[in-house]
């Protein structure tokens, strides 16, 4: 899809797309953002329809957690010029609570686990702050494991299990969009592939989700498609296959 139909589709009745999964759900027009003096996200661009998985790769500093940072209207990197649209509205207009309300929901890298509660006061939080997603337990229908460990201190469980946690948080928000940073670092791989299957769960829901992963392989594997990041730009976008099938490409910017 060409930009220009983009546009006039955000532009036009959205309803009357024939085809809904043809629309760009999530759009980021040229966007520009700084840390303080240091330009970082440099003229950012790609579309993201309903329902599809995008892999956000690059190497380590080529600004991909930047731009989910952006995206998610965090207060730093500051966006300084360019659009983002989401579902027909100006995210690029709004704050960190409003993108979220809107929702974007941005699981770090770090997870942000709240110490001293249990996974169960974990997840009730993350539906006090807004509109509710998911109820409680659903999440425990989907995840059993969090079910079985639902009044074990959160911070004491494993990383593989506090990613499951980070996820369903999210699940338990009024979500459209999922940006995941990095969900599988520091997991050993046989935590991985549990997460992965949690990942593909939520593909099948059709739940639109931009990862980005150092693991490539591992997140083309379930993309639709993807964008490469170098020095803050996008250097390719197009299908996970072209990826995968581009020698080059996976050398020069992906080392895989
Ligand atoms: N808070 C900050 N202040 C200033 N510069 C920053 C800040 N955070 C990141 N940067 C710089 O922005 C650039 C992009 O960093 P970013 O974390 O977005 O990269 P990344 O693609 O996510 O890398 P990685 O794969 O290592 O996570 C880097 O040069 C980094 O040093
Ligand atoms: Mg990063």
């Amino acid at each position: 899809m060409n930009v220009m139909a983009g546009q006039m589709e955000f532009r036009g009745e959205i309803d009357t797309v024939v085809n809904p999964s043809e629309k760009a759900f999530f759009s980021v027009r040229d966007i520009h953002a700084w840390y303080g003096e240091s330009y970082i996200v440099q003229g950012v661009s790609f579309e993201v329809k309903k329902g599809e998985v995008l892999s956000l790769l690059g190497r380590n500093g080529a600004g991909k957690t930047s731009t989910l940072r952006t995206l998610a209207r965090a207060s730093n990197p500051v966006l300084k010029s360019g659009e983002i649209w989401l579902d027909g509205q100006p995210v690029h207009k709004m704050k960190a609570f409003q993108a979220a309300q809107a929702g974007i929901q941005l699981v770090p890298e770090d997870r942000r686990i709240i110490g001293g509660l249990t996974v169960e006061e974990n997840l009730v939080l993350a539906q006090v702050s807004g509109q509710k997603g998911w109820t409680i337990e659903k999440i425990y229908d989907h995840f059993p494991r969090l079910a079985e460990r639902r009044n074990q201190e959160a911070v004491t469980m494993s990383g593989g299990e506090q990613q499951m946690l980070a996820v369903a948080r999210a699940l338990a928000r009024d979500l459209k969009i999922l940006f995941l940073d990095e969900p599988y670092e520091g997991l050993a791989p046989v935590i991985v592939q549990e997460i992965e299957k949690i990942v593909h769960q939520i593909r099948d829901l059709g739940i639109t989700t931009i990862i980005v992963e150092q693991n490539a392989v591992a997140a083309l594997r379930l993309s639709d498609r993807a964008v490469i990041m170098d020095t803050g730009e996008v250097v390719f976008s197009g299908t996970a296959k072209e990826v995968l099938e581009n020698e080059q490409l996976r050398h020069d910017y992906l080392a895989i």
